[in-house]
């Protein structure tokens, strides 16, 4: 059974809190709450799911940004939809799982590029992507400790396993903020760019990104992600079947004739 595709930039025509924007094969999808700051309130976490699903659907996409405003990326869950819930309230709901996690399980990559603040539940997004591009002016934190709870989005797990323990207990325990110089030597972020450039550069990643053979860029994913899920040795097992069946893809006999007669490639995705 094939899956009914969907463009992305008409699902956005309906939706409030998502702008998305086609440039080529890259979809450019741009958080639209800026008088909240990018607070991810229940609307704007479904409808970047519904966005989501149908850039997955759309065979025509190759690699999704996610971008905020200049002040915000996104300043975390909305603390006042929040503030009235219980606990019967949340666990019934499933508030986080059932409607957070979409960018997470994208098969296709995903970055994030941000600018201004990533606190809490926006931090949380910005490492549910691929990779963080940030802007000079980006600050990074899991605030969630200052209104009386902890992050409930994959702070204390992405994050731990994306600095290790003393950082992440130092941004999780006090709610420091950290700016992009910090975050890029934490290695929480992998470039650090300057505000006017940060969309343009995180697209062209994008983009070369899409350019590469399909599968092969699946495959790398699935097995960079692999390693936050298992032991060392599985993990290479995994990496070992993975590139053997790159070699059943015409990417691969593409891609090394393209560099053996020192011409460009061109790839089938096939
Ligand atoms: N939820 C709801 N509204 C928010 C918000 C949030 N997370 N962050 C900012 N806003 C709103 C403010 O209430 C304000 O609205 P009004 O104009 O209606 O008062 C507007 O956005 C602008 O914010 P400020 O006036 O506070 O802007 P500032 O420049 O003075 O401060 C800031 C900026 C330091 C980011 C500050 O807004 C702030 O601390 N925000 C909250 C950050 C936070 O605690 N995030 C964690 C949320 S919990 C979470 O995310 C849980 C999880 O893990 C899933």
């Amino acid at each position: 059974m094939t899956t009914k595709q969907q463009d992305p930039i008409k699902v956005a025509e309906n939706t409030e809190y998502i702008l998305a924007e086609r440039r080529d094969s890259v979809v450019l999808l741009t958080l639209n709450r800026s008088k909240a700051l990018n607070a991810l309130c229940d609307s704007l976490t479904q409808e970047l799911t519904e966005v989501l699903d149908a850039t997955e659907r759309d065979d025509s996409v190759a690699a999704v940004v996610i971008t905020g405003s200049a002040k915000a990326f996104a300043a975390g869950a909305d603390i006042k939809e929040m503030q009235p819930k219980t606990f019967v309230d949340v666990y019934l709901e499933d508030f986080i799982t059932s409607s957070w996690e979409r960018p997470s399980t994208v098969r296709k990559p995903i970055i994030a590029a941000v600018s201004g603040y990533a606190l809490g539940g926006g931090a949380e997004l910005a490492m549910m992507c691929d990779l963080i591009i940030a802007a000079e002016s980006a600050k990074f934190g899991q605030p969630e400790i200052t209104i009386g709870i902890l992050p409930g989005a994959g702070g204390t797990q992405r994050l731990a396993r994306a600095v290790g323990k003393s950082k992440a207990m130092d941004m999780v325990l006090t709610g420091r903020m950290i700016d992009a110089a910090e975050a890029e030597r934490m290695g929480l972020v992998a470039r650090v760019v300057a505000d006017e450039e940060l969309v343009s550069e995180a697209v062209a990643v994008a983009t070369k990104i899409a350019n590469f053979s399909k599968p092969a860029v699946l495959l790398a994913k699935e097995s960079v992600n692999r390693a936050f899920e298992t032991t060392l040795s599985e993990g290479l097992r995994f990496e070992r079947r993975m590139f053997h069946a790159a070699f059943a893809t015409e990417g691969q006999n593409e891609g090394m004739d393209a560099f053996i007669n020192k011409r460009e490639a061109r790839y089938s995705d096939r």
